[in-house]
This record gives C-alpha cells, sequence and structure tokens, in this order.
C-alpha cells in the first residue's frame, strides 16, 4: 500500500458485518461502534494498522477460516458449534437474546407465547439458531439485516423479532409502535474470533486485558450505551 499513514505497520483485516449498532455501524461511510473502537485500540496495541471489511454475517467465519480475513469483531458469540470451526478470545462483553413485539400485542408475553408464532431473524445469527431450535425452522424467517426483521414486524409481515438486546434498543427507538418484552430469552458471551491455531490469539487476549485495565474499554461502552 502507498498510504503514508500505514506505512511499515502490519495490516489486520477484521471482518465485522455493519448492521449491528452500537456494536457496528454506518456513520456516512465510515464504520463506528464498540466493536470498531474496541479493535482499532487493539490493532493501536499490536502497532498494526486496522482495515475493517463489511460482509454478510454468515460469511464472517467462512473468511476467518479461510485467511480472507485475519479476524472477526462482530458482537459474535461464543457457541460450541463455532468453537470447532475458529478459536476465540477471551469474550469482552455479555449480550443478550431479547424478543420485540408489536407495542399494542398483549399475546406474546415470554417465550413460551413464541410457539406456533413467525419469528424473524438475522439470517446465521444465534437468534436464527436458538429459535429454530427451540420454535421450529419453519416458523423463522431469515433476513439479511436485523434492522429488516424489525421492519418485517412493523408491517406486520410476522410476530415477533429475536435478536441481541442492544441492537434491539436502537431498532425499537428508530421504528415506531415497537416494544421489547422484560423477559430475556437467553444470555450469552460476545468474543473476537480468528483462524484455528491463530497466533493473533494470545496477543489479542494480552491487549483486552490492557484495555479493561486501564479503563480504555469502559470509555468506549460508555460512548455508544446509555450516551
Ligand atoms: N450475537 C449474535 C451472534 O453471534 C448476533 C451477532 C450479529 N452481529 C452482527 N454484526 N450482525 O450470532
Amino acid at each position: 500500500s502507498d498510504s503514508s499513514e500505514g506505512e511499515g505497520k502490519d495490516k489486520l483485516v477484521m471482518a465485522t458485518n455493519a448492521e449491528f449498532p452500537p456494536y457496528e455501524y454506518y456513520e456516512g461511510d465510515e464504520i463506528v461502534g464498540i466493536d470498531a473502537e474496541f479493535a482499532k485500540a487493539i490493532a493501536d496495541k499490536l502497532g498494526a494498522e486496522l482495515s475493517i471489511e463489511d460482509m454478510a454475517f454468515d460469511s464472517i467465519i467462512p473468511a476467518v477460516q479461510s485467511g480472507k480475513a485475519d479476524f472477526a469483531a462482530a458482537g459474535i458469540t461464543v457457541t460450541d458449534e463455532r468453537k470447532t470451526q475458529v478459536d476465540f478470545s477471551d469474550s469482552y462483553y455479555t449480550g443478550r437474546q431479547v424478543i420485540i413485539v408489536s407495542a399494542d400485542n398483549n399475546d406474546i408475553t415470554k417465550p413460551e407465547d413464541l410457539e406456533g408464532k413467525k419469528i424473524g431473524v438475522q439470517l446465521g445469527t444465534t437468534g436464527d439458531l436458538y429459535s429454530s431450535d427451540d420454535y421450529g425452522d419453519e416458523n423463522v424467517e431469515r433476513y439479511n439485516k436485523g434492522v429488516e426483521a424489525v421492519q418485517a414486524l412493523q408491517q406486520g409481515k410476522i410476530d415477533a423479532v429475536i435478536i441481541d438486546d442492544q441492537p434491539a434498543q436502537t431498532f425499537v427507538k428508530e421504528n415506531e409502535g415497537l416494544k421489547i418484552l422484560d423477559t430475556e430469552y437467553v444470555e450469552e458471551a460476545y468474543a473476537f474470533c480468528f483462524k484455528k491455531g491463530s497466533d493473533l490469539t494470545d496477543k489479542v487476549n494480552d491487549a483486552i486485558a490492557e484495555l479493561k485495565k486501564d479503563g480504555t474499554f469502559d470509555k468506549i461502552v460508555e460512548k455508544y450505551i446509555n450516551a
């Protein structure tokens, strides 16, 4: 590359899906958010230049496995199944799967009420995996973006959306007539992921520990959550 900014620095390619506020989303044509900023701070610690590649969520793990990306940061939940495909860093944050319904829906108040209902999810996410397992594949509508599921709910095409709590809050704020149920569905741990055997994993774990200890991580979270 001939950019003077990154000259002489190793480049770290991060895979993400920038449809997931406040973790990664576009502000103009820049990808911002907790993951984007945290990854930048980690890259700085490692003396590397960060380059973010936006892609479909279900392309992220394949991109890491093939080496197209050096790692991924996308609010990715650690699961046993994914652990067979990639290595995970230490977890840096906790997420929850929540249920969004229409504000005037008194029918669905808890996870069990979703039996036989049409549930919208983002393709390939844990919301997709869990609801397919719990409520049957045929009841799950998969969208490329979480916000598209939320808009389908708003239009009455589906009965509920299952998605991570922070994006849920953003989407419900930005799309009228919806509410998040008080009952949470599943709690999960977010982590970065790497190609199996990558020597980056340990380095990133050290950087995570340092940036948590010195308050950098908390500052980033405060900037994006409840700010
Ligand atoms: N935590 C969920 C998962 O790992 C959803 C992550 C979606 N992330 C995104 N950037 N769209 O499946």
